[in-house]
């Protein structure tokens, strides 16, 4: 008879449990030339999805975002922002000053409330009415009337966007599944939720893509910032295309923002041999089965399950824990983005990453906390290594279309995963620079989680409703 949740063999440890973990850890390393493959074969994606090749192939959506160009900085005026589903289960509000040329840059406020799980799969009317409820209790708090606020609604999931204020569904990602919201227009069920609560009178200008906040809300540096790159929950980038290479648009001038939605990457099948025993059991877990593949191998959301799923491999094993799992170990969930970040990060100490996993219910051996340590590490390289291919697609891109020798570019970042675990940007930094040698790329952080980037969308949408309706 053994002891609950511990593996017999496993008693007493084997002498080479290092060996083991860097056997099964071996999985997760990926080759340069992998990486190459990855950029090649995602930049063809992007190029086949450009073109409205609805082939097999192109799984990756480029959904054109009606924003036009960068920001003027000449952008002013009073904003509320709410951001829906970069940040996993919660809602975001802010209150966005935007001072033009002149005056100095204002702290957004802001207030963060949490969507009960619930909410997160239930009916999508009680999603919205939620949001609208929270947008309330938020402008209650501030010294603002009741009418006349405009709205800029950040909304990070694949959507058709048919105008600044019109944005399609297309397929919830991450941990939301509401019911009757996929195939209708979120900008309409927002304006149908806020005249519901009735409390006040909010006009939602624009709605945009986590991504496109990020780019537009970065601070000009040396070149233009003509990417925003996001990796929190999700993962995901955008960019400035030439309209004339967008088919759906039937635009021959000008430059577009274009949201890639790389995470459906490898729907396809073209991950299939880098996907590793944990990978499919994290997907077969998951809320959205066979779909945002390489998502599910970069974004936050999945990063903690997957050194989840490695551990109990180990621990099951008589590699670790003295061969012990724990119920917490072994339930969905138990492991979250910012203790990765926490474990892996070198200066933590291990007696940091002991307390952890005691906190887990485990027996924690002296070997363990420097195993463990390597297993968050070898997920954590891989996210950001594959990332790092994702990205130097979209520059190659840029770089082939733009005709120069030397592509000078900024990359505007955000996301928990850049700011809890700042190795993450090294990681990606170096990869990039290997793979697009042709590219002088800066990153810049942006500051306020893409809220000021929204309101500036929201600024130049308003001023164009404006002129329509003179
Ligand atoms: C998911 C969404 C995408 C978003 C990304 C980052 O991939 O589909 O729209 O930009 O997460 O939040």
């Amino acid at each position: 008879e053994g002891v609950p949740g511990c593996s017999q063999e496993g008693l007493p440890y084997p002498s080479n449990s290092s060996e083991l973990v860097l056997e099964c850890l071996q999985q997760f390393k990926v080759t340069g030339t992998q990486l190459q493959q990855i950029q090649a074969s995602l930049l063809d994606s992007m190029e086949q999805a450009l073109g409205g090749q609805a082939s097999p192939a192109s799984a990756v959506r480029m959904l054109p975002t009606y924003v036009g160009s960068i920001p003027h900085g000449t952008e002013q005026g009073d904003f509320v922002v709410l951001e829906l589903g970069a940040t996993g289960a919660s809602l975001r509000v802010l209150w966005v000053t935007l001072m033009g040329t002149g005056g100095h840059r204002m702290e957004p406020r802001s207030q963060e409330f949490v969507i009960p799980p619930e909410v997160m799969l239930g009916p999508g009317q009680q999603l919205f009415d939620f949001a609208a409820h929270c947008l309330s209790e938020f402008l209650d708090a501030l010294p603002v009337g009741k009418q006349g606020l405009q709205l800029g609604f950040s909304f990070s999931f694949p959507c058709h966007q048919t105008g600044l204020d019109r944005s399609t569904l297309i397929s919830w990602t991450k941990g939301f599944r509401c019911s009757g919201v996929e195939g209708h227009d979120v900008v309409q069920l927002l304006r149908d939720a806020i005249k519901r609560h009735g409390a006040y009178n909010i006009d939602v200008v624009a709605v945009v893509n986590d991504t496109v906040g990020t780019m537009m809300g970065c601070e000009p540096g040396v070149g233009p910032c003509e990417v925003g790159l996001v990796v929190d929950t999700g993962t995901n980038a955008c960019y400035m295309e030439e309209a004339r290479h967008v088919a759906v648009l039937d635009e021959d001038r000008g430059r577009v923002c274009v949201s890639v939605e790389w995470g459906s990457f490898g729907d396809d099948g073209v991950l299939g041999p880098m996907l590793t025993i944990f990978d499919h059991a994290l997907d077969r877990e998951s809320l959205n089965p066979g779909a945002q593949r390489f998502e599910k191998m970069i974004g936050g959301l999945y990063l903690g399950e997957l050194v989840r799923l490695v551990l109990v491999h180990l621990a099951q094993r008589g590699v670790l824990f003295g061969g012990c799992t724990s119920p917490a170990l072994l339930s969905r969930g138990s492991i979250l983005l910012e203790h990765v970040a926490e474990m892996e990060d070198p200066w933590a100490g291990a007696a940091r990453v002991h307390a952890l996993l005691q906190d887990l219910g485990l027996n924690v051996g002296a070997s363990d906390v420097e195993l463990v340590q390597y297993v968050c590490a070898a997920v954590f390289t891989r996210a950001a290594r594959l990332c790092a291919a994702a990205l130097a697609a979209v520059l190659s891109r840029l770089q082939h279309s733009r005709e120069q020798q030397i592509l000078q570019i900024a990359v505007a970042t955000g996301g928990r995963v850049f700011e809890q675990h700042p190795s993450f940007l090294s990681i990606l930094q170096e990869t990039v620079m290997l793979l697009t040698p042709e590219c002088d790329v800066s990153f810049i952080p942006s500051v306020d989680g893409g809220g000021r980037g929204v309101a500036m969308v929201t600024a130049v949408a308003a001023r164009l409703a404006a002129h329509r309706h003179l």
